[in-house]
C-alpha cells in the first residue's frame, strides 16, 4: 500500500525519486506525486494513474544541485484516485507524504477547520500537514513535528518538508515500514522498502514503530518517546536481482517461469538423506509444542491451508489455520504450547503483523515463513525461514506461493522427524520427491501454448468454479484467486465434495468448472463430483493425468506418483491459465485494478 521515497543530496532529485517510485509502484498505482525543496522554494507535481503520467508531467523539470525531495505512489484508502487526493499534501508552506491510515483524522480535521485550516482533499493524510503548521505557530519546526506525531492515531510512514526549515526532511514511522539509508557521499535516502535503495545507500536503519526524527545533509537524528536514539545501521545486503522482465511480457510470467530455479534455492542446504536442517533454528525450538496455528492472508493463507494437511498427515500435529484479519478481533484462545506460524511474502501485511504481535504478547513461540528479509514480520518473529523466492513484482503472487508450500512441506517433515512420527524409508522417499520439485515446476512451453489457445474459450460465461479435494482444495482457492485478481472474472474455489450442498444449483453450460483431478489422491471421489456437474451441463476443464472423456477440455498432466508433485504441476497450469485469460481480456497483468502488492493497511 503506497510507496514512499525521500532524498537529500546533490544528484538530479527528480530522477532519484522517479526511479525509486518505479521500484515501489507495485505497492499502489492510483496516483503519484513528488516535491522538491531547493533554495527555500518548493516545486511539486502530481498525476493520476501510473507513474508514467508523472514522468511525462515532469519531463522538462530539472532539480540537480543541493536540496531535497520526496515522492509517493498511492493506493487509495480515503478518497478517490484524483489529483487532489494524490500526495504530497500541501499546507501553506509545508508538504507531506504518508503511507498508512490516520484513524483519528476526522476529529483532528474538525478541530483544524475550526481554527481556519482549509482542506482540499478527501484523504486522512492531509490532516498531518495542517496540524504541523498549526503547531508551528507556537513551536520550533522539530517540536511542531514531534507534537504532530503525538496527536496521530493509526499507521503511518511520514516524510514532511517545510519552508520553515528548508534543509530537513522530518520523518516518522508506526506500523508500516520506513527505511532510512546513507552513503559515504553524505547522501540520505528514505524508502518504504529496500529495493529503491539498492546501488544508492550503503547503510540502512529499519525504523521501529514510533521512531521519528529528522535528516539533513549527512546527518540523521532519531528519537523515540522524546528520547534521542542511537543510530544502528546495517549494511544494505540486497542485490538488484529484481526488476527486469528478461524478455517476458510480464513480471508475473517471468515469475511463473522462475519457479523452477527459485525452488532449488528454497531447498538448498535444508535437506539431506537423513535430516532437515533449518538454519538458525535449533531442534529444541520445537520441543513441547502440542499444536500449531498458522495465520496469513490471501495467497499466503492458501499456502497455510495446504500446510495444515501436511502437518496433520505427516507430522501428526493438530494445526489450525486462521485468516489474519479475522483472527485479530475474534478474541482467540492462545495456548502456550502452540507454535504460532505466520506466512507472508512481503513481511509487511498489516493484519498478519498484528496477529503476530498478539501471539508474541501471549507468550507463544513464533515462526515466520517470509520472502523479504528484514521485513517487519521477520524482525518481530522469534524465528524465520526465508522462502528465497527473490523479489516478486507481479501483484498476483506466484513464486512466493510455491516456495511457501515447499518450505512448509520441508518443515512438516522436520517436525515429523523430531516427533518420530515417520520412519527412515518414508523420510528418504519424501526427500527424493522434494528434490524433484524444481523439475516439476519447469514450464513446458508446449503446454503453455496449449493453455494460451484454450484460454479463448474461457473469457465469457457467468463464472468459474475451481474444485478439488484435500490439498487440491486450497489449490482450487488459489486458482480462483489468481483468476479473479487479474481477469476480473468471478471465480470461486470449492471443495469438490461440497458442490452438491448448494453451488451445483448454478450449473449450466455457462458455468466453467476447472476440476483438479490428480491420480494420486482421491481420484475416484473427485471424478464422481465432476460427473455430477457435467450431468447438469457445466462446461468442464479437467486437469488430470488420466483420460476423462466427458470433459469439454482436458489438460493432460504428467501423472506424478506423489500428490505434492501433482500439486506443484497443477499450480503452474492454473497460474498460466489466469495469465492467458487476463492477457486476452487486455488487462494489466502486473498491476491489476484496485490492488497493491503489499497490504499495509487493515
Ligand atoms: C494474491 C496476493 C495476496 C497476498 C496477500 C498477503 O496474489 O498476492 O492475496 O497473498 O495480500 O500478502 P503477504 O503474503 O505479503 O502477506
Amino acid at each position: 500500500m503506497c510507496g514512499i521515497v525521500g532524498y537529500i543530496g546533490k544528484r538530479e532529485k527528480k530522477e532519484i525519486i522517479l526511479n525509486g517510485l518505479k521500484e515501489l509502484e507495485y505497492r499502489g498505482y492510483d496516483s503519484a506525486g513528488l516535491a522538491v525543496l531547493k533554495d527555500s522554494e518548493i516545486v511539486h507535481f502530481k498525476a493520476v494513474g501510473k507513474l508514467d503520467n508523472l514522468k511525462e508531467k515532469t519531463k522538462d523539470f530539472k532539480s540537480d544541485g543541493s536540496g531535497l525531495a520526496i515522492g509517493h505512489t498511492r493506493w487509495a484508502t480515503h478518497g478517490k484516485p484524483t489529483e487532489l487526493n494524490a500526495h504530497p499534501h500541501l499546507g501553506k508552506f509545508s508538504y507531506v507524504i504518508h503511507n498508512g491510515i490516520i484513524e483519528n483524522y476526522q476529529e483532528l480535521k474538525k478541530e483544524l477547520q475550526e481554527k481556519g485550516a482549509v482542506f482540499v482533499s478527501q484523504t486522512d493524510s492531509e490532516v498531518i500537514v495542517h496540524l504541523f503548521e498549526e503547531n508551528l505557530k507556537n513551536s520550533k519546526p522539530f517540536e511542531a513535528f514531534e507534537k504532530t506525531i503525538k496527536s496521530l492515531k493509526g499507521a503511518y510512514a511520514i516524510l514532511l518538508i517545510t519552508k520553515a526549515n528548508p534543509d530537513k526532511i522530518f520523518f516518522a514511522k508506526n506500523l508500516v515500514p520506513l527505511i532510512v539509508g546513507k552513503n559515504s557521499q553524505d547522501e540520505i535516502f528514505f524508502s518504504s522498502s529496500d529495493a529503491p535503495l539498492i546501488n544508492l545507500a550503503e547503510d540502512v536503519i529499519y525504523l521501529n514503530d514510533l521512531d521519528y526524527g529528522y535528516a539533513k545533509k549527512g546527518k540523521i537524528k532519531l528519537f523515540s518517546n522524546g528520547k534521542n536514539k542511537n543510530l544502528e545501521f546495517k549494511k544494505l545486503s540486497v542485490s538488484k536481482l529484481s526488476a527486469q522482465k528478461e524478455g517476458f511480457r510480464f513480471f508475473m510470467e517471468k515469475e511463473i517461469y522462475e519457479q523452477s530455479a527459485v525452488s532449488s534455492e528454497t531447498i538448498m542446504g535444508r535437506i539431506n538423506e537423513n535430516d532437515i536442517i533449518l538454519e538458525n533454528i535449533e531442534d529444541d525450538f520445537f520441543e513441547d509444542i502440542r499444536e500449531i496455528t498458522i495465520c496469513a492472508c490471501g495467497t499466503s493463507y492458501h499456502a497455510a491451508l495446504t500446510a495444515s494437511y501436511l502437518l496433520e498427515r505427516i507430522s501428526k500435529i493438530k494445526t489450525t489455520v486462521e485468516i489474519a484479519s479475522e483472527f485479530r478481533y475474534k478474541e482467540p484462545l492462545l495456548l502456550k504450547d502452540t507454535l504460532f506460524i505466520v506466512i507472508s511474502q512481503s513481511g509487511e501485511t498489516a493484519d498478519t503483523l498484528q496477529a503476530l504481535k498478539m501471539a508474541k504478547n501471549a507468550g507463544l513461540k513464533t515462526l515466520s515463513i517470509c520472502n523479504v528479509d528484514n521485513s517487519s514480520i521477520v524482525r518481530l518473529s522469534d524465528k524465520t525461514l526465508l522462502t528465497r523466492a527473490g523479489i516478486e513484482k507481479g501483484v498476483a503472487s506466484t513464486k512466493a506461493f510455491t516456495t511457501q508450500v515447499l518450505l512448509l512441506w520441508i518443515l512438516s517433515l522436520k517436525i515429523a522427524l523430531l516427533k518420530k512420527e515417520i520412519d527412515k524409508d518414508f523420510f528418504k522417499k519424501e526427500v527424493e520427491n522434494i528434490s524433484k520439485v524444481p523439475t516439476v515446476l519447469k514450464v513446458d512451453e508446449k503446454l503453455h501454448e496449449k493453455i494460451r489457445r484454450l484460454s479463448k474459450r474461457y473469457l465469457h460465461g457467468h463464472g468459474f468454479f475451481f474444485i478439488g479435494r484435500d490439498i487440491f482444495y486450497p489449490l482450487s482457492l488459489e486458482g480462483a484467486l489468481k483468476l479473479k485478481e487479474i481477469s476480473y472474472l468471478h471465480a470461486e474455489g470449492y471443495p469438490a465434495g461440497e458442490m452438491k450442498h448448494g453451488p451445483i444449483a448454478l450449473a449450466d453450460s455457462k458455468l466453467f468448472t476447472i476440476a483438479l483431478m490428480p491420480k494420486s489422491l482421491l481420484y475416484d471421489k473427485v471424478k464422481s463430483n465432476v460427473e455430477e456437474l457435467s450431468a447438469r451441463d457445466a462446461t468442464i476443464l479437467a486437469l488430470s493425468p488420466l483420460e476423462f472423456e466427458i470433459a469439454d477440455d482436458f489438460i493432460k498432466t504428467k501423472g506424478y506418483d506423489h500428490p505434492m508433485l501433482e500439486f506443484f504441476e497443477m499450480t503452474v497450469i492454473l497460474q498460466l491459465l489466469s495469465l492467458e485469460i487476463s492477457v486476452r481480456l487486455g488487462n494489466d497483468v502486473d498491476m491489476p485494478r484496485n490492488l497493491a502488492k503489499s497490504v499495509t493497511v487493515e
